[in-house]
Protein backbone atom coordinates (compact mmCIF):
# COMPACT_ATOMS: atom_id res chain seq x y z
CA UNK A 1 0.00 0.00 0.00
CA UNK A 2 1.26 3.51 -0.38
CA UNK A 3 1.37 6.35 1.48
CA UNK A 4 1.43 9.57 0.62
CA UNK A 5 3.32 12.30 1.93
CA UNK A 6 3.31 16.17 1.10
CA UNK A 7 6.42 18.29 1.56
CA UNK A 8 6.90 21.81 0.62
CA UNK A 9 9.47 22.59 -1.96
CA UNK A 10 11.07 25.73 -3.01
CA UNK A 11 11.07 25.83 -6.84
CA UNK A 12 14.37 28.42 -6.83
CA UNK A 13 16.60 26.73 -4.46
CA UNK A 14 14.84 22.99 -4.08
CA UNK A 15 14.82 23.63 0.07
CA UNK A 16 12.92 21.31 1.61
CA UNK A 17 10.06 21.83 4.25
CA UNK A 18 7.67 20.36 5.90
CA UNK A 19 5.26 23.01 6.02
CA UNK A 20 4.42 25.77 3.80
CA UNK A 21 7.10 29.37 4.72
CA UNK A 22 6.11 32.63 3.07
CA UNK A 23 9.59 32.75 2.47
CA UNK A 24 12.36 29.93 2.12
CA UNK A 25 14.47 29.77 4.20
CA UNK A 26 17.15 28.57 1.95
CA UNK A 27 17.61 30.70 -0.36
CA UNK A 28 15.22 33.95 1.24
CA UNK A 29 12.92 34.18 -1.79
CA UNK A 30 9.31 34.93 -1.28
CA UNK A 31 6.31 32.50 -2.23
CA UNK A 32 8.55 30.42 -4.14
CA UNK A 33 7.50 27.25 -2.17
CA UNK A 34 5.22 24.86 -3.94
CA UNK A 35 3.11 21.50 -2.53
CA UNK A 36 4.61 18.31 -3.36
CA UNK A 37 3.39 15.28 -2.88
CA UNK A 38 5.73 12.50 -2.76
CA UNK A 39 4.75 8.68 -2.92
CA UNK A 40 6.04 6.88 -0.35
CA UNK A 41 6.33 2.74 -0.56
CA UNK A 42 5.64 3.29 -4.02
CA UNK A 43 8.85 5.50 -4.63
CA UNK A 44 10.87 3.00 -3.59
CA UNK A 45 9.51 0.27 -5.54
CA UNK A 46 10.13 2.96 -8.42
CA UNK A 47 13.49 2.63 -7.55
CA UNK A 48 14.24 -0.71 -6.84
CA UNK A 49 12.81 -1.55 -10.56
CA UNK A 50 14.93 1.10 -11.74
CA UNK A 51 18.24 -1.56 -10.29
CA UNK A 52 17.11 -4.17 -12.50
CA UNK A 53 18.95 -2.71 -15.08
CA UNK A 54 22.26 -3.53 -13.18
CA UNK A 55 24.12 -5.84 -14.58
CA UNK A 56 26.20 -6.59 -11.33
CA UNK A 57 25.04 -4.97 -8.19
CA UNK A 58 27.53 -6.59 -6.11
CA UNK A 59 29.70 -3.91 -4.80
CA UNK A 60 33.10 -5.19 -4.11
CA UNK A 61 36.84 -2.92 -3.14
CA UNK A 62 39.38 -3.35 -5.65
CA UNK A 63 43.14 -2.22 -5.60
CA UNK A 64 43.96 0.88 -6.07
CA UNK A 65 46.81 0.04 -8.61
CA UNK A 66 44.81 -2.06 -9.92
CA UNK A 67 42.76 -1.68 -13.81
CA UNK A 68 42.28 2.11 -14.27
CA UNK A 69 38.53 2.51 -14.68
CA UNK A 70 36.51 4.60 -18.01
CA UNK A 71 38.18 7.25 -17.93
CA UNK A 72 41.15 6.49 -18.80
CA UNK A 73 41.96 8.10 -21.82
CA UNK A 74 41.82 4.58 -23.98
CA UNK A 75 38.70 4.30 -23.00
CA UNK A 76 37.44 7.60 -23.53
CA UNK A 77 35.71 7.95 -27.59
CA UNK A 78 36.08 11.03 -29.08
CA UNK A 79 33.03 12.70 -30.64
CA UNK A 80 35.15 14.05 -33.64
CA UNK A 81 34.30 17.51 -32.91
CA UNK A 82 37.48 19.05 -31.48
CA UNK A 83 35.95 21.65 -29.27
CA UNK A 84 33.59 19.07 -27.59
CA UNK A 85 36.21 16.83 -26.85
CA UNK A 86 38.73 19.33 -25.34
CA UNK A 87 35.58 20.99 -22.99
CA UNK A 88 34.78 17.16 -22.08
CA UNK A 89 38.38 16.98 -21.20
CA UNK A 90 39.66 14.18 -23.80
CA UNK A 91 36.98 12.81 -25.33
CA UNK A 92 33.22 10.97 -24.27
CA UNK A 93 33.81 9.20 -21.07
CA UNK A 94 31.84 5.56 -21.38
CA UNK A 95 29.68 5.30 -18.54
CA UNK A 96 29.25 9.64 -17.46
CA UNK A 97 26.22 11.25 -16.61
CA UNK A 98 26.60 14.81 -18.30
CA UNK A 99 24.14 17.94 -17.75
CA UNK A 100 24.08 20.23 -20.94
CA UNK A 101 22.68 23.74 -19.61
CA UNK A 102 21.91 26.74 -21.87
CA UNK A 103 19.12 29.23 -22.69
CA UNK A 104 16.19 27.91 -24.83
CA UNK A 105 17.32 28.20 -28.70
CA UNK A 106 20.92 28.46 -27.60
CA UNK A 107 21.93 24.94 -29.87
CA UNK A 108 21.77 21.94 -27.31
CA UNK A 109 19.60 19.80 -28.86
CA UNK A 110 21.68 20.47 -32.26
CA UNK A 111 24.63 20.03 -30.46
CA UNK A 112 23.52 16.52 -29.32
CA UNK A 113 22.60 15.69 -32.88
CA UNK A 114 26.16 16.30 -34.26
CA UNK A 115 27.58 14.69 -31.59
CA UNK A 116 25.69 11.75 -32.33
CA UNK A 117 26.88 12.01 -35.84
CA UNK A 118 30.48 12.82 -34.65
CA UNK A 119 30.69 9.14 -32.46
CA UNK A 120 28.92 7.30 -35.34
CA UNK A 121 31.69 8.10 -37.75
CA UNK A 122 34.14 6.94 -35.53
CA UNK A 123 32.98 4.04 -33.47
CA UNK A 124 30.64 2.27 -35.90
CA UNK A 125 28.66 -0.17 -33.34
CA UNK A 126 28.20 2.85 -30.61
CA UNK A 127 24.26 2.68 -29.97
CA UNK A 128 22.06 6.01 -29.21
CA UNK A 129 18.68 6.64 -28.49
CA UNK A 130 17.52 9.88 -28.70
CA UNK A 131 14.52 10.65 -26.25
CA UNK A 132 12.52 13.59 -26.66
CA UNK A 133 10.03 15.51 -24.52
CA UNK A 134 10.10 18.71 -26.40
CA UNK A 135 9.35 17.60 -30.10
CA UNK A 136 7.97 14.81 -32.39
CA UNK A 137 9.61 11.95 -33.84
CA UNK A 138 9.27 13.56 -37.12
CA UNK A 139 10.78 16.81 -36.00
CA UNK A 140 13.79 15.49 -34.57
CA UNK A 141 14.47 12.93 -37.66
CA UNK A 142 13.54 16.52 -40.21
CA UNK A 143 16.15 18.29 -38.25
CA UNK A 144 18.75 15.36 -38.05
CA UNK A 145 18.89 14.26 -41.62
CA UNK A 146 19.48 18.26 -42.15
CA UNK A 147 22.53 18.01 -39.96
CA UNK A 148 23.46 14.66 -42.08
CA UNK A 149 23.08 12.63 -39.35
CA UNK A 150 22.35 9.13 -40.83
CA UNK A 151 21.41 6.03 -38.42
CA UNK A 152 22.12 2.84 -40.55
CA UNK A 153 20.97 1.45 -37.57
CA UNK A 154 22.56 2.58 -34.96
CA UNK A 155 20.55 5.86 -33.89
CA UNK A 156 17.29 5.18 -32.18
CA UNK A 157 14.90 8.23 -31.47
CA UNK A 158 11.30 8.42 -28.93
CA UNK A 159 8.85 11.29 -28.65
CA UNK A 160 8.24 10.33 -24.55
CA UNK A 161 7.89 12.17 -21.82
CA UNK A 162 7.27 9.47 -18.99
CA UNK A 163 10.72 8.17 -17.14
CA UNK A 164 9.65 4.33 -16.87
CA UNK A 165 8.62 3.99 -20.59
CA UNK A 166 12.31 5.83 -21.23
CA UNK A 167 13.60 2.89 -18.76
CA UNK A 168 11.54 0.22 -20.50
CA UNK A 169 13.11 1.40 -24.03
CA UNK A 170 16.23 1.57 -22.67
CA UNK A 171 16.47 -2.17 -21.55
CA UNK A 172 14.65 -3.23 -24.95
CA UNK A 173 17.14 -0.98 -26.60
CA UNK A 174 20.69 -1.37 -24.62
CA UNK A 175 22.50 1.95 -26.15
CA UNK A 176 25.78 2.80 -25.21
CA UNK A 177 24.48 6.70 -25.04
CA UNK A 178 21.04 7.76 -23.99
CA UNK A 179 20.30 11.59 -25.04
CA UNK A 180 17.53 13.02 -22.66
CA UNK A 181 16.03 16.16 -23.95
CA UNK A 182 15.15 17.88 -21.73
CA UNK A 183 15.43 17.41 -18.04
CA UNK A 184 12.24 19.43 -17.54
CA UNK A 185 9.69 17.93 -19.52
CA UNK A 186 10.29 14.12 -18.26
CA UNK A 187 8.17 12.75 -15.28
CA UNK A 188 8.28 9.94 -12.83
CA UNK A 189 4.88 7.98 -12.73
CA UNK A 190 5.37 7.75 -8.89
CA UNK A 191 5.39 10.96 -8.13
CA UNK A 192 2.26 13.54 -8.49
CA UNK A 193 4.15 16.39 -9.15
CA UNK A 194 4.02 18.26 -12.57
CA UNK A 195 6.87 18.18 -14.91
CA UNK A 196 9.79 20.30 -14.11
CA UNK A 197 9.10 21.05 -10.10
CA UNK A 198 12.43 20.17 -7.83
CA UNK A 199 10.97 17.47 -6.92
CA UNK A 200 10.55 15.75 -10.52
CA UNK A 201 13.90 16.96 -11.52
CA UNK A 202 15.54 15.44 -8.49
CA UNK A 203 13.77 12.38 -8.97
CA UNK A 204 14.51 12.26 -12.62
CA UNK A 205 18.39 12.81 -12.12
CA UNK A 206 18.81 10.53 -9.61
CA UNK A 207 17.46 7.38 -11.64
CA UNK A 208 19.33 8.57 -14.53
CA UNK A 209 22.49 8.80 -12.46
CA UNK A 210 21.99 4.93 -10.89
CA UNK A 211 21.59 4.07 -15.09
CA UNK A 212 24.65 5.54 -16.06
CA UNK A 213 26.83 3.72 -13.16
CA UNK A 214 25.31 0.66 -12.96
CA UNK A 215 24.83 -0.09 -16.39
CA UNK A 216 27.60 1.92 -17.58
CA UNK A 217 25.72 4.07 -20.27
CA UNK A 218 26.68 7.68 -20.73
CA UNK A 219 23.54 9.66 -19.80
CA UNK A 220 23.65 13.39 -21.03
CA UNK A 221 20.63 15.28 -19.80
CA UNK A 222 19.74 18.50 -21.38
CA UNK A 223 18.69 21.14 -18.86
CA UNK A 224 17.11 24.85 -19.78
CA UNK A 225 18.07 27.63 -17.68
CA UNK A 226 17.21 31.28 -17.73
CA UNK A 227 19.49 34.47 -17.37
CA UNK A 228 18.45 35.17 -13.86
CA UNK A 229 18.55 31.15 -13.23
CA UNK A 230 15.05 31.43 -12.04
CA UNK A 231 13.91 27.69 -12.74
CA UNK A 232 15.54 25.58 -10.52
CA UNK A 233 15.86 22.92 -12.44
CA UNK A 234 19.72 22.01 -13.67
CA UNK A 235 20.37 23.61 -10.46
CA UNK A 236 19.27 21.31 -8.06
CA UNK A 237 21.04 18.61 -9.81
CA UNK A 238 24.69 19.84 -10.83
CA UNK A 239 25.57 18.23 -7.48
CA UNK A 240 24.70 14.51 -9.16
CA UNK A 241 25.99 14.73 -12.70
CA UNK A 242 30.17 13.82 -13.63
CA UNK A 243 30.21 16.94 -15.47
CA UNK A 244 27.93 20.40 -15.87
CA UNK A 245 28.12 22.41 -19.49
CA UNK A 246 27.01 25.41 -20.28
CA UNK A 247 26.30 26.53 -23.52
CA UNK A 248 25.87 30.16 -23.53
CA UNK A 249 26.20 33.22 -26.22
CA UNK A 250 26.35 36.55 -25.08
CA UNK A 251 24.04 39.75 -26.66
CA UNK A 252 22.87 38.06 -29.36
CA UNK A 253 25.97 37.13 -31.19
CA UNK A 254 26.21 33.50 -33.83
CA UNK A 255 28.62 32.53 -31.93
CA UNK A 256 28.59 29.72 -28.71
CA UNK A 257 30.59 29.08 -26.09
CA UNK A 258 30.74 25.90 -24.57
CA UNK A 259 31.96 25.58 -20.86
CA UNK A 260 32.62 23.20 -18.41
CA UNK A 261 31.94 24.49 -14.91
CA UNK A 262 32.02 20.97 -13.49
CA UNK A 263 34.07 18.08 -14.73
CA UNK A 264 35.13 14.91 -12.95
CA UNK A 265 37.49 13.69 -15.69
CA UNK A 266 39.12 17.01 -16.74
CA UNK A 267 39.55 20.77 -16.48
CA UNK A 268 36.53 22.52 -15.42
CA UNK A 269 37.65 25.61 -17.03
CA UNK A 270 37.87 24.97 -20.54
CA UNK A 271 36.24 26.40 -23.40
CA UNK A 272 34.59 25.36 -26.66
CA UNK A 273 33.47 28.27 -29.46
CA UNK A 274 31.03 27.26 -31.82
CA UNK A 275 29.81 29.31 -34.52
CA UNK A 276 25.72 28.66 -35.28
CA UNK A 277 25.18 28.96 -39.10
CA UNK A 278 22.70 27.65 -41.58
CA UNK A 279 23.76 23.96 -41.47
CA UNK A 280 24.01 23.67 -37.79
CA UNK A 281 27.11 24.54 -35.68
CA UNK A 282 30.54 25.07 -36.48
CA UNK A 283 33.67 24.57 -35.07
CA UNK A 284 35.89 27.88 -34.24
CA UNK A 285 39.47 26.82 -34.10
CA UNK A 286 40.99 30.09 -33.71
CA UNK A 287 38.40 32.62 -31.48
CA UNK A 288 41.08 34.64 -30.60
CA UNK A 289 39.85 36.83 -33.48
CA UNK A 290 36.48 36.80 -31.97
CA UNK A 291 37.44 38.92 -29.52
CA UNK A 292 39.71 41.41 -31.16
CA UNK A 293 38.10 44.28 -32.70
CA UNK A 294 38.73 44.70 -36.81
CA UNK A 295 39.79 48.13 -36.59
CA UNK A 296 43.67 48.94 -37.21
CA UNK A 297 44.40 52.58 -35.96
CA UNK A 298 44.67 52.37 -32.41
CA UNK A 299 42.27 54.73 -30.02
CA UNK A 300 41.96 55.68 -26.63
CA UNK A 301 40.50 53.51 -24.15
CA UNK A 302 41.07 49.71 -25.57
CA UNK A 303 44.05 47.29 -24.52
CA UNK A 304 45.02 43.83 -25.53
CA UNK A 305 45.07 41.07 -23.37
CA UNK A 306 45.91 37.57 -23.63
CA UNK A 307 43.35 35.44 -21.42
CA UNK A 308 42.88 31.87 -20.51
CA UNK A 309 40.67 29.75 -20.53
CA UNK A 310 41.24 26.10 -19.30
CA UNK A 311 44.30 25.32 -21.67
CA UNK A 312 43.73 27.83 -24.05
CA UNK A 313 45.31 31.24 -24.54
CA UNK A 314 42.87 34.14 -26.19
CA UNK A 315 43.95 37.62 -27.03
CA UNK A 316 40.99 39.82 -26.10
CA UNK A 317 40.02 43.74 -26.31
CA UNK A 318 39.40 45.46 -23.09
CA UNK A 319 37.78 49.03 -23.73
CA UNK A 320 37.24 51.45 -20.92
CA UNK A 321 34.96 54.95 -21.11
CA UNK A 322 35.92 57.47 -18.71
CA UNK A 323 33.90 60.43 -18.99
CA UNK A 324 32.86 63.59 -16.69
CA UNK A 325 30.16 62.58 -14.57
CA UNK A 326 26.43 64.62 -13.70
CA UNK A 327 26.02 62.54 -10.63
CA UNK A 328 26.50 62.49 -6.91
CA UNK A 329 28.51 59.15 -6.68
CA UNK A 330 29.86 58.89 -10.55
CA UNK A 331 28.81 55.65 -11.92
CA UNK A 332 31.00 51.99 -12.42
CA UNK A 333 29.76 49.79 -15.06
CA UNK A 334 31.32 46.78 -15.70
CA UNK A 335 30.74 44.17 -18.56
CA UNK A 336 32.17 40.96 -18.84
CA UNK A 337 34.87 41.50 -15.74
CA UNK A 338 33.94 41.49 -12.08
CA UNK A 339 32.74 45.32 -10.99
CA UNK A 340 34.29 44.67 -7.70
CA UNK A 341 37.78 44.23 -9.58
CA UNK A 342 37.29 47.12 -11.77
CA UNK A 343 36.52 49.52 -8.83
CA UNK A 344 39.48 48.09 -7.03
CA UNK A 345 41.67 48.87 -10.26
CA UNK A 346 40.54 52.49 -10.57
CA UNK A 347 41.32 52.72 -7.03
CA UNK A 348 44.57 51.20 -7.41
CA UNK A 349 45.25 53.80 -10.09
CA UNK A 350 44.01 56.87 -8.13
CA UNK A 351 46.17 56.09 -5.64
CA UNK A 352 49.59 54.73 -7.66
CA UNK A 353 48.85 56.92 -10.45
CA UNK A 354 46.95 59.81 -8.98
CA UNK A 355 44.49 60.35 -11.37
CA UNK A 356 41.46 61.54 -10.02
CA UNK A 357 38.13 59.60 -10.77
CA UNK A 358 36.27 60.62 -8.14
CA UNK A 359 34.05 63.21 -10.98
CA UNK A 360 34.29 60.61 -13.88
CA UNK A 361 31.98 57.85 -14.65
CA UNK A 362 33.81 54.83 -15.62
CA UNK A 363 32.26 52.48 -17.87
CA UNK A 364 34.11 49.13 -19.04
CA UNK A 365 33.45 46.09 -21.53
CA UNK A 366 35.30 43.22 -22.40
CA UNK A 367 34.64 43.14 -26.17
CA UNK A 368 32.97 40.10 -27.79
CA UNK A 369 30.79 39.72 -24.78
CA UNK A 370 33.58 37.25 -23.03
CA UNK A 371 33.81 36.81 -19.90
CA UNK A 372 37.49 37.50 -18.02
CA UNK A 373 37.40 36.35 -14.70
CA UNK A 374 41.57 36.01 -14.56
CA UNK A 375 43.71 38.67 -12.66
CA UNK A 376 46.15 38.48 -15.51
CA UNK A 377 44.19 41.04 -17.32
CA UNK A 378 44.26 43.28 -14.74
CA UNK A 379 47.07 45.43 -16.51
CA UNK A 380 45.18 45.71 -19.46
CA UNK A 381 42.38 47.23 -17.73
CA UNK A 382 44.29 49.46 -15.90
CA UNK A 383 45.88 50.62 -19.15
CA UNK A 384 42.16 50.89 -20.47
CA UNK A 385 40.88 52.81 -18.24
CA UNK A 386 44.46 55.03 -17.82
CA UNK A 387 44.46 55.22 -21.84
CA UNK A 388 40.55 56.84 -21.78
CA UNK A 389 41.12 59.20 -19.04
CA UNK A 390 44.32 60.43 -20.74
CA UNK A 391 42.77 60.40 -24.49
CA UNK A 392 45.92 58.66 -25.64
CA UNK A 393 45.91 55.83 -27.42
CA UNK A 394 48.01 52.83 -26.85
CA UNK A 395 50.22 51.62 -29.68
CA UNK A 396 49.03 48.81 -32.33
CA UNK A 397 49.91 45.61 -31.22
CA UNK A 398 51.04 45.85 -27.50
CA UNK A 399 49.58 43.28 -25.31
CA UNK A 400 49.55 43.75 -21.39
CA UNK A 401 49.73 40.65 -19.69
CA UNK A 402 49.76 40.97 -15.58
CA UNK A 403 48.28 40.80 -12.25
CA UNK A 404 47.81 44.47 -9.76
CA UNK A 405 48.09 44.34 -6.18
CA UNK A 406 47.17 46.68 -3.87
CA UNK A 407 50.40 48.70 -3.91
CA UNK A 408 50.30 49.04 -7.20
CA UNK A 409 53.10 46.30 -8.11
CA UNK A 410 52.67 44.26 -11.53
CA UNK A 411 52.23 40.64 -10.18
CA UNK A 412 53.44 37.18 -12.18
CA UNK A 413 50.82 35.62 -13.58
CA UNK A 414 50.38 31.73 -14.80
CA UNK A 415 51.40 30.20 -18.07
CA UNK A 416 53.10 33.10 -19.34
CA UNK A 417 54.67 31.29 -22.15
CA UNK A 418 51.71 29.96 -23.51
CA UNK A 419 49.82 33.31 -23.70
CA UNK A 420 52.62 34.83 -25.72
CA UNK A 421 52.99 32.31 -28.00
CA UNK A 422 49.31 33.34 -28.77
CA UNK A 423 50.43 36.79 -29.27
CA UNK A 424 53.11 36.14 -31.42
CA UNK A 425 50.96 33.30 -33.42
CA UNK A 426 48.35 36.85 -34.45
CA UNK A 427 51.20 38.72 -35.37
CA UNK A 428 51.82 41.22 -32.29
CA UNK A 429 55.10 42.53 -31.66
CA UNK A 430 55.05 44.16 -28.06
CA UNK A 431 53.76 42.16 -25.12
CA UNK A 432 54.32 43.98 -21.53
CA UNK A 433 55.07 41.63 -19.64
CA UNK A 434 55.80 41.51 -15.15
CA UNK A 435 59.37 41.99 -14.37
CA UNK A 436 59.51 39.30 -11.77
CA UNK A 437 57.96 36.76 -14.98
CA UNK A 438 60.89 37.67 -17.13
CA UNK A 439 62.85 34.91 -16.38
CA UNK A 440 60.86 32.12 -16.43
CA UNK A 441 59.81 33.04 -20.33
CA UNK A 442 62.91 31.55 -22.09
CA UNK A 443 62.97 30.74 -25.89
CA UNK A 444 58.60 32.20 -26.12
CA UNK A 445 59.71 35.60 -25.89
CA UNK A 446 61.79 35.42 -29.23
CA UNK A 447 60.30 37.26 -32.38
CA UNK A 448 58.30 39.45 -29.83
CA UNK A 449 59.90 42.89 -28.34
CA UNK A 450 58.93 42.34 -24.12
CA UNK A 451 58.79 45.30 -22.50
CA UNK A 452 59.12 44.55 -18.11
CA UNK A 453 56.73 46.32 -15.52
CA UNK A 454 57.09 45.83 -11.79
CA UNK A 455 54.70 49.68 -10.53
CA UNK A 456 51.78 50.49 -12.76
CA UNK A 457 52.69 53.80 -12.42
CA UNK A 458 55.45 53.33 -15.14
CA UNK A 459 53.20 52.79 -17.61
CA UNK A 460 52.91 55.90 -19.04
CA UNK A 461 56.96 56.11 -19.43
CA UNK A 462 57.12 52.76 -21.38
CA UNK A 463 55.10 54.14 -24.14
CA UNK A 464 58.03 56.32 -25.00
CA UNK A 465 60.22 53.69 -25.11
P1 LIG B 1 18.22 24.10 -30.72
O1 LIG B 1 19.29 23.09 -30.86
O2 LIG B 1 16.83 23.65 -30.97
O3 LIG B 1 18.28 24.81 -29.30
P2 LIG B 1 17.92 24.26 -27.85
O4 LIG B 1 17.83 22.78 -27.94
O5 LIG B 1 19.06 24.74 -26.99
O6 LIG B 1 16.66 24.89 -27.43
O7 LIG B 1 18.63 25.29 -31.69
C1 LIG B 1 17.70 26.21 -31.97
C2 LIG B 1 18.18 27.38 -32.78
O8 LIG B 1 19.24 27.11 -33.65
C3 LIG B 1 17.01 27.77 -33.62
O9 LIG B 1 16.74 29.13 -33.32
C4 LIG B 1 17.43 27.57 -35.01
C5 LIG B 1 18.91 27.55 -34.95
N1 LIG B 1 19.50 26.67 -35.94
C6 LIG B 1 20.27 27.19 -36.95
O10 LIG B 1 20.46 28.40 -37.04
N2 LIG B 1 20.83 26.34 -37.86
C7 LIG B 1 20.66 25.01 -37.81
O11 LIG B 1 21.19 24.28 -38.68
C8 LIG B 1 19.86 24.48 -36.76
C9 LIG B 1 19.64 23.00 -36.65
C10 LIG B 1 19.31 25.33 -35.84
MG1 LIG C 1 16.09 21.64 -27.80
Amino acid sequence: MSKNKTQYVCQNCGYTATKWLGRCSGCESWNSLVEERVGGDDLQSARDGARDLALDMAVHAVDLDGEEGAATPQKRLTTTITELDRVLGGGLVPDSFVLLGGDPGIGKSTLLLQMARGLRARHSDLKILYVSGEESVDQIRGRAHRLGVRSEGHIFLAAETQLERVFATVKELRPQLLLMDSLQTFSSGFLESAPGSVSQVREVATRLMALAKSAGISVWLVGHVTKEGSIAGPKVVEHMVDTVLYFESEGGQAYRLLRAVKNRFGSSRELGVFEMDGEGLREVPNPSSLFLSERHEPVPGTAITAALEGSRPLLVEVQALVAHTVLAVPRRTSVGMDSARISLIAAILEKHMRMSLAEQDLFFNVAGGLRLSEPACDLAAAAAIWSSFEERALPAGWVFIGELGLTGEVRRVSQVEVRLEEAKKLGFKTVVVPRSAMEKIGSAGKGLRLVPISQVREIPGLLKA
